[in-house]
């Protein structure tokens, strides 16, 4: 026996939802989940609905849903009820002539095709018991259009949390290596600082080692052309030359003595030192900008703190030179630090660079001392500068927060510096009052752990 649907409905129904295209960003709606089950009316007995739900078109199906003739939905049957029903005593008998409305679940989960699938899997968390006995019934302006199955929402609702991990898997990839460039950048902007100060620092010795080495081959001159006439006059008097011959050799002797002045000759002695000095300095500066900018070093390795602290601040020299800053320097006993030297070196540059930049005074003065406490070793630079308001104080951390002008201040060194710390396993702290001065303290674990750089 077979119950044909309502003839209403039946137009509604005699085409399979066709899934509309998903745009990736709209919400999937539960008109893609759509079963065209044909409905059951209210009237149908319960011994041919326990019929239908043996018919293959019904295979699948927790329930049938019973929809009256003007094609609202009514309720639901589900096996289970049937079967509890048939397995009473007497069930079959009792009830199997009634109308199925008697048995039937008068308060179905009823859903507009138009829900999306995040809403309906809240309609049926908070609706559907346990065991799962029935599935939903779909609406299009309050008319019955079919049912879906809650376990098709599932699949639907773990499909796009897979879509969605994947998309943000894809954005923090993105995130990071933006990331990345910005401390590079951030790098490449204080180096090019540093660079420029560099200039100026190597000019100074290559000028004056210039100056020495000419002064000095002028002199050699003299001297070396002394030298050759001497030597002919020492001939000519011991070869018996002509007397007159012998003469005119002294003469000429004569007069080039007196053109190489032995005082001239004895500053030479000086000045080679002096040019040895300047060159020795910049051989410093270069070898401080090599280990500066290794960025080959960037794995952890033991290291002296108290090296990296003396290189940051050779770096940093004439900065501090150029406002007259007194840099007091005092380094404590250190064991080696598990660190990677560049990047601790980015931070010390960035905190003396800070702290330099802060001072508009003619008394500045920077503290710069290194300790080891408890397993740790701490670097503390200290400013008189300006200070650091108190509204600022909780944001110098925050990337791209700068009270300088642009060109000068980027916003980017603390952020940078403290995720450096903090990949290794330490900690930066500021206290600051404003008008007296600022200081960091650079704390880190002698046994780094450093983690993967952003
Ligand atoms: N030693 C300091 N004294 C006063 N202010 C400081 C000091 N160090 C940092 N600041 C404040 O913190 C802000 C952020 O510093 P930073 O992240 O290095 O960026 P930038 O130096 O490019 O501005 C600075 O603009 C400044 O206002
Ligand atoms: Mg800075």
């Amino acid at each position: 026996m077979t119950v044909a649907p309502h003839p209403a409905l039946s137009a509604n129904l005699a085409t399979p939802t066709q899934a509309p295209a998903q745009r990736d960003d709209a919400p999937i709606e539960l008109s893609t989940l759509r079963l065209p089950t044909p409905p059951v009316p209210p009237d149908t007995c319960v011994i041919d609905v326990a019929q239908l739900f043996l018919d293959a078109n019904y295979a699948g199906l927790l329930s049938l849903p019973i929809v009256a003739a003007d094609g609202a939905p009514v309720g639901m049957i589900s096996r289970y009820e049937l079967m509890r029903v048939f397995l009473q005593p007497y069930g079959r008998e009792l009830f199997g002539r009634r109308p199925i409305s008697v048995l039937m679940n008068h308060a179905p989960l009823v859903l507009s095709v138009e829900t999306s699938i995040g809403d309906a899997a809240r309609a049926i968390a908070q609706h559907i018991r346990s065991p799962i006995t029935d599935d939903f019934v779909l609406v299009e302006n309050g008319r019955y259009v079919g049912t879906a199955l809650v376990l098709d929402v599932l699949r639907a609702v773990e499909g796009r949390l897979a879509d969605r991990s994947t998309e943000l898997e894809r954005a923090y990839v993105r995130l990071k290596s933006s990331q990345a460039q910005l401390v590079q950048s951030e790098k490449m902007a204080s180096l090019g600082q540093m660079v420029a100060g560099l200039v100026h620092e190597i000019n100074t010795p290559l000028g004056y080692v210039r100056n020495n080495v000419e002064m000095t081959r002028g002199v050699l001159a003299d001297a070396s052309q002394l030298i050759v006439a001497q030597q002919a006059a020492l001939d000519a008097l011991l070869g018996g030359d002509v007397v007159a011959d012998a003469q005119a050799r002294l003469d000429e002797v004569e007069t080039l003595r007196l053109r190489v002045d032995p005082a001239a000759l004895d500053d030479t002695a000086a000045l080679l030192d002096d040019t040895l000095h300047g060159v020795g300095q910049i051989g410093d500066l270069v070898i401080n900008l090599k280990d500066f900018s290794r960025l080959d070093q960037a794995g952890a390795q033991k290291a002296d703190l108290n090296h990296l602290v003396a290189s940051a601040l050779k770096i940093a020299n004439h900065i501090l030179r150029k406002r007259g800053i007194e840099v007091v320097h005092q380094p404590g006993e250190l064991p080696p630090v598990e660190c990677a030297p560049a990047q601790i070196n980015q931070v010390l540059l960035n905190l003396l660079t800070n702290a330099a930049q802060a001072i508009e005074h003619e008394r500045g003065r920077i503290v710069v001392a290194t300790r080891a406490v408890e397993g740790r070793a701490m670097v503390l630079i200290q400013d008189n500068g300006k200070g650091i308001a108190a509204e600022n104080q909780a944001r110098i951390f925050d990337p791209f927060f700068t009270t300088k002008p642009v060109g000068e201040g980027t916003g980017m060194g603390l952020a940078i510096s403290r995720q450096i710390i903090e990949q290794h396993g330490g900690a930066i702290r500021m206290t600051s009052s404003v008008g007296q001065g600022t200081r960091f303290v650079v704390v880190l674990p002698l046994r780094a752990v450093v983690r993967e750089a952003a």
